[in-house]
């Protein structure tokens, strides 16, 4: 069985009661609209959030009817938030195929992203889930900044480690918080509880996006989607901060110049993967990812030992040593 097999095992029918709920939950009576969506669903991602949820319910009492509703509206706030992100960083594929915005160009990649996120909502609505929309619907915003304040500080291109762990929080932590808290909500954990969960969630989910920064440095391209192409779209992602912070001056003039003037020449931006490589900005990422995953697993300590609580444990691995 593959890693995320394993680690499914004790969710694992609520795994598969979660997709035929995401499936029906965004089909369209537009066929142009439905024709999208069935190309969505037919190109699953990972599910890892849906897993957290089912993880989190399941280590805080029991998986629940509004677990199941928290996985499915998570899951389509995530989509959503891909399909619009293809647009802003004019990515062409996702998932190892086209994007949506790749195939049926930008104007109609916003209107199926918006598509989604109603729905997401509606699924809350239409439930009375109105604890779990406060909590998505405030991570959804949070979002919304993160990949704002990327763009306004991919300007300066003077951006501080601090200012960069600001933006992954924002823009991919909180979600994953936000399936953690919701997660032991709907087990009816305590406040203290859900706080506990959402810190851990958060965590993961800072470890998780310096993984994907990572996989933006990589040479091979078996992850599914583009490499190199955070340079192209000016982000200053942790290893090349750091390699900023660690050169002599001529080489930082030089990968600024690259950045700020040359980044849609592929070799110029080949060159800055190259010094980045050569200067531990990798390693250095690396060990961050490592201590923030770590801290995460220090607050799972108070759980009672179960199979779930390993089965979390064991995703955080899986965050971080993923290879897509
Ligand atoms: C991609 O998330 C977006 C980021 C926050 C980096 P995932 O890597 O979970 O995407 P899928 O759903 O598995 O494709
Ligand atoms: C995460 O950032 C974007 C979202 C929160 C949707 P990226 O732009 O790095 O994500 P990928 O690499 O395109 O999946
Ligand atoms: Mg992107
Ligand atoms: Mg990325």
């Amino acid at each position: 069985m593959s890693i995320i097999g394993d680690i499914q095992k004790p969710v694992k029918g609520h795994i598969d009661q979660f997709e035929i709920v995401f499936r029906d939950a965004i089909r369209s009576k537009v066929s142009l609209l439905d024709l999208i969506m069935r190309y969505l669903t037919r190109r699953k991602g990972k599910q890892i959030r849906p897993l957290f949820v089912f993880l989190s319910a399941e280590l805080s009492g029991g998986v629940t009817d509004s677990s199941h509703r928290a996985a499915a509206m998570i899951e389509l706030l995530h989509t959503a938030t891909l399909v619009h992100d293809d647009v802003v960083d004019d990515s062409n594929e996702r998932r190892g195929a086209f994007s949506i915005n790749a195939l049926w160009k930008n104007k109609i990649a916003v209107l199926a992203g918006d598509y989604l996120l109603s729905r997401g909502l509606l699924l809350a609505v239409e439930n009375k889930e109105f604890g779990l929309l406060q909590i998505v619907s405030a991570a959804t915003r949070e979002m919304s900044e993160g990949e704002l304040l990327q763009i306004e500080k991919a300007r300066r291109l003077d951006i501080k480690e601090e200012i960069y762990y600001e933006i992954i929080r924002k823009k991919t932590a909180v979600l994953i918080a936000a399936c953690c808290a919701a997660g032991a909500a709907s087990a009816g954990a305590s406040e203290e509880q859900i706080a506990n969960m959402y810190k851990f969630g958060e965590l993961v989910g800072m470890a998780f996006q310096v993984k994907d920064d990572l996989f933006d440095y990589h040479k091979s391209n078996l992850i599914g989607k583009p490499n190199g192409i955070d340079i192209r779209e000016q982000k200053m992602t942790l290893p090349l901060i750091f390699t900023l912070n660690n050169v002599d001056s001529s080489t930082k003039s030089k990968i600024i110049n690259t950045v700020k003037n040359h980044n849609k020449d592929r070799a110029r931006v080949d060159e800055v993967i190259e010094i980045v490589h050569k200067n531990g900005g990798l390693e250095y990422a690396h060990q961050r990812m490592i201590q923030f995953a770590s801290e995460a697993k220090t607050l799972l300590s108070q759980y009672q030992d179960s199979d779930v609580k390993n089965a979390l444990f064991s995703l955080v691995d899986y965050v971080i040593s993923r290879d897509k």
